[in-house]
């Protein structure tokens, strides 16, 4: 799949400057995430995708579109990878990484891709 196209389908979610911020950051975790997912032996599918779309919410929440940008991510995620031509199969791991990526609220990460997703998101 073009993940160049669903680096462009984000930032439609992430408007103006502050969206512009947000987006630089998800850059920093897409690129720290895949690192880590080649030393591991990740998939690095779940991986790019999830990394990408897991702040995709972000703005939502800061308008109080929503009321948790990883829960709301996660139902966009959804949506734009069925869009898109990512595997089917995949899609539900993808979900489920953006779901639980918010160490704040003390979600344990059960699969490898959402522990990396964690990780790369706490330190960029
Ligand atoms: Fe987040
Ligand atoms: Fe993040």
């Amino acid at each position: 799949m073009d993940f160049e196209k669903l680096k462009q389908e984000v930032q439609k979610h992430l408007p103006g400057e502050e969206g512009k911020k947000r987006f630089a950051h998800i850059e920093r975790v897409y690129a720290l995430a895949i690192k880590i997912a080649k030393e591991e032996n990740a998939d690095l599918e779940i991986i790019k995708a999830a990394s990408l779309l897991h702040d995709v919410a972000k703005i939502k929440e800061e308008r109080k579109e929503c009321k948790c940008h990883a829960d709301e991510g996660s139902l966009m995620a959804r949506e734009i990878l069925k869009k898109l031509d990512f595997p089917k199969e995949k899609i539900e791991a993808v979900c489920y990484a953006i779901k639980v990526h918010r160490k704040s609220k003390g979600i344990e990460a059960k699969t490898k891709e959402a522990k990396i997703l964690q990780d790369a998101d706490r330190v960029c």
